[in-house]
């Protein structure tokens, strides 16, 4: 298991580039199995993640070729097996996005129950109802979700909750289903609106994206494309808690501001302003008043919970007493006990953490549990005294391209042991 050693305090500068978004990704990469043709894409993060799928697509029966940094040129000739294996969905649970494409192309899917993970159970029930709604027969088999149907039906697809990958999953087999389908209180994330996009490309008929309520006129026919994968919004918000931390001396490049408006706003109340700078955005601190900030995730437009730990380590940098609720999943304070053992003075109540401000941290041995609580241990080692060493830093390298050597850039004493 690999670690990272940070020697904290280091002055950090320049310009960090936010790469293509892992999320928007890998639903965009499923959507080649709803038509045969050459696919492009371009703006990929190099992420195991991403490796991961493209595995999974090519036992599919996709020909996937990666040429050059973030470029994959992708042919479908037909898909040869319909089984998603236990051992290609498990490593990475987002593999269970190729079954709404394979139930639209294929009409049958077989994909491995994908497990929960550290920061929740992650239940797929809202995606399995959805494909009942448009016809499916779903039966669990031995750990596997068989779905199949002779055709598929449009229907209207009421979600309990606004799932990210749910609402993709819906998308991906309502496109190719008999008339129209209409998803109510479907997510409203980026990424959506990406994936929404390139199936428009491919000669969907998909409108209300962004929306809490999408419509997909089913069609008989899909053709290939070329995408461009937009920016990854939490590697943003991640980026932009470091320029916060460097006093602004970091400057973010490539953010799609409007991706990130609460988040902003709320990072406002704890005296951080976003300006404009060298074609990029930097959080500089306008003034050192007492702030009692209160932050409650929420899904899209709402704050994101996946920058929730890495807002959490700014606010033990801001003087006052700070709430925040996390609404989304069940079990993501797991780095709380990580930070306060680095000096940091969170409590716990359930779903809800009282951050004590201007604390100063100092180095210690810490372990990542999971990808965004990772990058937040990540930002708390830049700012503490001393050296910080992270434990388990596969889950960051999941989500996070080449960070050693972009926070190196800046002037990071960061380095990867083994
Ligand atoms: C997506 O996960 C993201 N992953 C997550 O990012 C992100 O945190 C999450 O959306 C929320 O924004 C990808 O896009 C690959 P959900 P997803 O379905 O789709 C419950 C990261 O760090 N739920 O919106 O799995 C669920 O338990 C990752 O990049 C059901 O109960 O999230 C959770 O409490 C972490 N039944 C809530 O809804 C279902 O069928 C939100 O889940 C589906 C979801």
């Amino acid at each position: 298991m690999s670690k990272y050693l940070i020697r904290g305090q280091k002055k950090l500068s320049g310009n960090i580039q936010v790469g293509g978004a892992k999320n928007a990704s890998l639903p965009l990469l499923c959507a080649t199995l709803l038509a045969p043709g050459e696919y492009l894409f371009s703006n990929v993060p190099d992420l195991k993640d991403v490796e991961v799928l493209i595995n999974l697509l090519r036992h599919l029966g996709l020909k996937i070729e990666k040429n050059g940094q973030n470029f994959y040129r992708i042919i479908n000739e037909g898909i040869k097996t319909v089984e998603a294996p236990y051992e290609l969905v498990k490593p990475m649970r987002a593999s269970f996005l190729v079954m709404g494409p394979l139930l639209g192309s294929e009409k049958r899917a077989k994909v491995s129950l994908p497990g929960g993970c550290a920061i929740g159970a992650r239940p797929v029930n809202f995606h399995l109802n959805g494909f009942e709604n448009l016809g499916a027969k779903i039966t669990i088999d031995h750990g596997f979700v068989v779905a199949e149907t002779r055709e598929l039906n449009g229907s209207t697809i009421e979600l309990p909750f606004p799932t990210v990958t749910g609402t993709e999953n819906l998308m991906m087999a309502a496109v190719k289903a008999n008339g129209r389908t209409i998803i109510k209180n479907a997510a409203r994330e980026p990424e959506i609106v990406d994936l929404g996009d390139l199936l428009n490309k491919m000669g969907a008929l998909i409108t209300g994206l962004g929306t809490e309520e999408i419509q997909i006129e089913g069609v008989s026919d899909l053709h290939s494309t070329n995408h461009t994968v937009i920016p990854d919004r939490i590697e943003a918000g991640t980026f932009l808690v470091l320029s916060a931390l460097s006093g602004g001396e970091v400057i973010v490049q490539g953010v799609r501001k409007d991706h990130l408006q609460v988040f902003l706003e709320k990072l406002e109340t704890a005296g951080f302003f976003c300006e404009s700078i060298a074609g990029g955005l930097r959080l500089v601190k306008k003034n050192s008043e007492n702030y009692s900030v209160h932050i409650n995730t929420e899904p899209y437009p709402g704050f994101p919970t996946d920058v929730q730990p890495q807002t959490v380590v700014l606010l033990t940098q801001v003087m006052g007493q700070h709430i925040l609720t996390e609404n989304i999943f069940e079990n993501r304070f797991m780095y709380i006990q990580e930070l306060n053992r680095l000096g940091a003075e969170i409590g716990l109540q359930e779903k809800t953490a009282i951050i004590s401000g201007s604390k100063k941290l100092i180095g210690a041995e810490v372990t990542a549990t999971d990808l965004r609580a990772g990058a937040a241990l990540v930002l708390a080692g830049l700012v503490a005294e001393n050296t910080t060493i992270i434990n388990e830093i596969e889950h960051i390298e999941r989500g996070y391209e080449d960070l050693v050597g972009r926070l190196r850039s800046l002037g990071a004493d960061i380095e990867k042991i083994m």
